[in-house]
């Protein structure tokens, strides 16, 4: 049995995608399990370039087949405009991607409410992607989310939309947002969801069954560990559960049959909207990292906050996830730094930690304790094999192993798929089989 988790160790955008790519022709299933188009995961090959925000990263391989999760919410406008992109570039979905009838549905209402609270905080906000994903969850746990399994029953459905939408116009009314007009947009929302039922399925029972004809299931991870609802940086977190052990309820898959983890990780560290980043550099070489490394959204657009590899963080990433290796993303934008840092832990008020403490609030006061290393000024962009690496970048990854207590498993020097690094007899070339 072969099933491997891919999660972010950090704040999102790892390079997640590119992962995800480079791993999918050695399964037959590519699964998201949590998590809507909030998500922005890059695939780059050769010059063309996919961002998968909804659909699984495996699609852009004819031989997977793609499952969105019961752990996912999803918005049928922005299925039906991903899926059409994907065939523009000609890359077809019909009969390879499903969608759990579980999975709950984004409705307008979801993304107004996630504005009109989002302005409510003001200086405090989230700063979330504005996809309605907040709230779509919070409807779910409600228990008056709409599924899409639902759409099989088109009369309740109508009743239940109408039922949500009054309500959820009280609620905007009181916030001073515009309310939504009901028929004409129950209307123009089943014109869009109707779309998706071609690809309903029960996709727990697809994947337990294809499991079981031995097939083996690449899990795809949203967002990341620090993100995690419970896990992460509350309130500045998402919605779901992005560790791993979301990907169990978010598809119906047994914990005991998920056999592997794969973390990912950025060599420097990113942060998209507001909370707390220890690492964060606001100097020059923050600026540096923004540039050089492209920090900008892959969904919004927003600039990424940038800052120093943070070994609390990723350790804290290992321990919640259980990663079996990792993969360390993104080395070439450190290659002209002629000193690189990272911080081992924090301290907090005179108080040393070594791993992250309750409250946004209190990690937001920890200043991190810095060890540094000297860099290695060359290009590593075209290596593929470890041992030819410059000796510096060799020891910069040996310490994040060491004060991360996981391996690093594969290495990215570059967006595309030939700058890669994937070291003998690790979990990562054995998943490669
Ligand atoms: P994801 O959300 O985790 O899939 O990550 P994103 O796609 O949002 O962000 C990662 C960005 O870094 C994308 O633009 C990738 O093309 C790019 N990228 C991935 N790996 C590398 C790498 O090793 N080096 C460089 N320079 N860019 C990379
Ligand atoms: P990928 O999968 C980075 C962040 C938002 C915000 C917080 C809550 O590409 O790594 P939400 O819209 O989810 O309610 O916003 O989470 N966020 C991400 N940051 N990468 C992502 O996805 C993210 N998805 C959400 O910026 O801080
Ligand atoms: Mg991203």
């Amino acid at each position: 049995m072969k099933n491997v988790v891919v999660v972010g160790a950090q704040w999102g955008d790892e390079g997640k995608g590119k992962v995800v790519d480079i791993l999918a022709p050695h399964f037959d299933i590519v699964a998201r399990y949590q998590g809507g188009h909030n998500a922005g995961h890059t695939v780059r090959i050769g010059d063309r370039k996919f961002i998968l925000r909804l659909i699984p990263s495996g699609i852009l391989h004819e031989e997977c087949r793609c499952v969105i999760g019961n752990g996912v919410v999803v918005d049928p406008r922005a299925f039906n405009s991903e899926l059409q992109e994907l065939r523009e570039a000609g890359v077809e979905c019909e009969g390879r991607l499903f969608v759990s009838s579980r999975a709950h549905l984004i409705l307008p209402y979801h993304v107004s409410l996630d504005r009109a609270r989002e302005e409510r905080l003001g200086a405090n906000s989230v700063g979330t992607t504005m996809r309605g994903i907040g709230p779509a969850y919070e409807d779910k746990a409600s228990r008056v989310g709409i599924r899409a399994g639902d759409l099989n029953y088109p009369d309740l459905l109508r009743e239940k939309i109408r039922t949500n939408i009054a309500e959820k116009n009280v609620e905007l009314a009181s916030m001073g947002a515009e309310q939504l007009a009901l028929e004409t947009t129950l209307d123009e929302f089943l014109v869009e969801a109707l779309r998706l039922k071609p690809f309903i399925r029960d996709t727990a029972v697809m994947i337990n069954t294809a499991t079981r004809e031995g097939k083996a299931v690449l899990v795809e991870g949203a967002q990341g560990t620090m993100l995690d609802v419970d896990h992460g940086t509350y309130p500045f977190v998402t919605s779901s559960n992005a560790t791993a052990g979301g990907s169990s309820t978010g598809l119906g898959l047994a914990p005991k049959k998920i056999t592997g983890a794969l973390g990912i990780a950025k060599a420097y560290t990113t942060r998209v909207g507001g909370g707390p980043f220890p690492t964060e550099l606001l100097d020059e070489h923050g600026a540096y990292l923004q540039k050089r490394g492209n920090e900008y959204g892959a969904v919004t657009g927003r600039p990424r906050r940038t800052g120093w590899f943070d070994a609390t963080v990723v350790r804290y990433a290992v321990m919640l996830n259980g990663f079996d290796a990792l993969a360390l993303t993104k080395l070439d934008v450190l290659d002209e730094f002629e000193e690189i840092k990272i911080s081992t832990g924090y301290n907090c008020g005179g108080e040393l930690l070594d791993t992250i403490p309750y409250g946004a609030n209190v990690l937001a006061e920890c200043a991190p304790v810095y060890e540094t290393l000297p860099g290695w000024r060359s290009t590593t962009s075209r290596i593929t094999g470890f041992d030819d690496l410059p000796p510096a970048a060799k020891d910069y990854i040996q310490r994040v192993e060491e004060l991360c207590g996981a391996p690093v498993a594969l290495i990215s020097t570059g967006p595309d798929r030939a700058e890669t690094i994937i070291r003998d007899g690790s979990p990562v070339s054995d998943w490669m089989k």
